[in-house]
């Protein structure tokens, strides 16, 4: 079985892409080494990847739809897992075109692949949970209404999903959506808090904290994401298109998630309290029911014990 990963350079995609090779299944990764946060940790990831025999790399943009049919063209492509988008909500202020370019038009060309390869089976692609928008109710279900983004790269998760709903009606493509909610681990997203965190603790530097009294997320370690990903793929959607929640549902606070970095790494540091940023959201909370039910999802990773093995890879890399 072959699978074509977009993003395999990207946190979540190169652990997917080494899950999916080490189950035996043929891997070609797309990214376009983009500079959002360093390369090298991009060709990093990549060069752990190059070990396996059934793994090609092609470095390309996903809004280039000629490129793609290029790459493409000569192979038998069973399932698409589409992981590539620009990520994090605070650089969509300062960047808004390259969310469209990536997350709009490049879910399109995907979609748009899938419509032009009928032997492609599956398209599993990630949502988020920030679709959800800034709700401070209990857990996020996936009946809830999404129509309140809180920034633009949550508007175009949204626009991901409708975009992805408009093709499996279309076109009878299988689709699957996942929201993942704020994915944590080692080889992780240097943007991310816990990444940086990290970074200001071992340099001695002060941390800055945005509105910590009232942010909450729901921290979800990336194997048991990995985990859950091949039964996803390998099932057929009820009604050509279905959407889950991947969470740990078991919120922490942000001074939860400082705790458990200082702790992991032996060391506290100075906190500056900021107020909250535009764009951000002060909750997240996946319900889980629909995953479970389905795939049989058992998050198991606690916050404290997550963050320590990201914090061994951290000393090590
Ligand atoms: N990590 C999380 O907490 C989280 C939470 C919710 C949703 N997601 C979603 O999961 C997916 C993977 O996220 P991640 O955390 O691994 O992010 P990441 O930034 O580490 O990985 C994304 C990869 O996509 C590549 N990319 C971006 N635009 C591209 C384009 N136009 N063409 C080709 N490649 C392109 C980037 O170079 C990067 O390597 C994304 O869709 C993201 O929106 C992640």
């Amino acid at each position: 079985m072959l699978i074509l990963i977009t993003g395999t350079a990207g946190f979540i995609g190169f652990h997917a892409a080494k899950r999916f090779l080490s189950l035996g299944y043929a891997v070609i990764g797309l990214d376009s080494l983009n500079d959002y946060y360093e390369v090298s940790l991009k060709n990093a990831r990549l060069n752990q990847l190059e070990c396996y025999e059934k793994f090609e790399f092609y470095k390309v943009d996903i809004a280039d739809y000629e490129a793609l049919v290029d790459i493409t063209k000569d192979k038998e492509i069973t399932y698409i897992l589409h992981l590539a988008a620009q990520a994090g909500v605070r650089y969509s202020l300062e960047m808004p075109r390259s969310y469209i370019r990536s997350n709009v038009l490049g879910h399109l060309n995907i979609l748009e692949l899938a419509r032009n390869t009928p032997a492609i089976k599956h398209i599993v692609y990630a949502s988020s949970s920030s679709v959800y928008g800034d709700k401070s109710k209990s857990a996020f279900k996936e009946t809830d209404i999404v129509n309140s983004p809180a920034s633009l790269y949550a508007a175009t998760k949204i626009s991901g999903e409708m975009i992805a709903e408009s093709y499996s009606k279309l076109y009878g493509i299988n689709q699957t959506g996942l929201r993942f909610f704020t994915v944590y681990g080692p080889w992780g997203r240097p943007d991310m808090a816990y990444y940086i965190f990290t970074d200001k603790i071992f340099n001695k530097e002060p941390i800055e904290l945005f509105s910590p009294e009232k942010m909450t997320r729901d921290f979800t370690y990336i194997d048991d994401i990995i985990d859950v990903l091949p039964r996803v793929l390998e099932s057929t959607p009820s009604n050509l298109h279905a959407i889950y929640n991947l969470g740990n549902s078991n919120p922490n606070t942000l001074m939860q998630l400082v705790e458990a970095v200082e702790t992991a790494c032996e060391a506290s540091t100075q906190k500056v309290i900021l107020k909250k940023q535009n764009g951000d959201v002060s909750y997240t909370h996946a319900d889980i029911n629909a995953a479970k039910r389905d795939f049989g999802f058992a998050p198991r990773v606690e916050l404290k014990d997550g963050i320590k093995n990201f914090v061994n890879w951290y000393k090590n890399y």
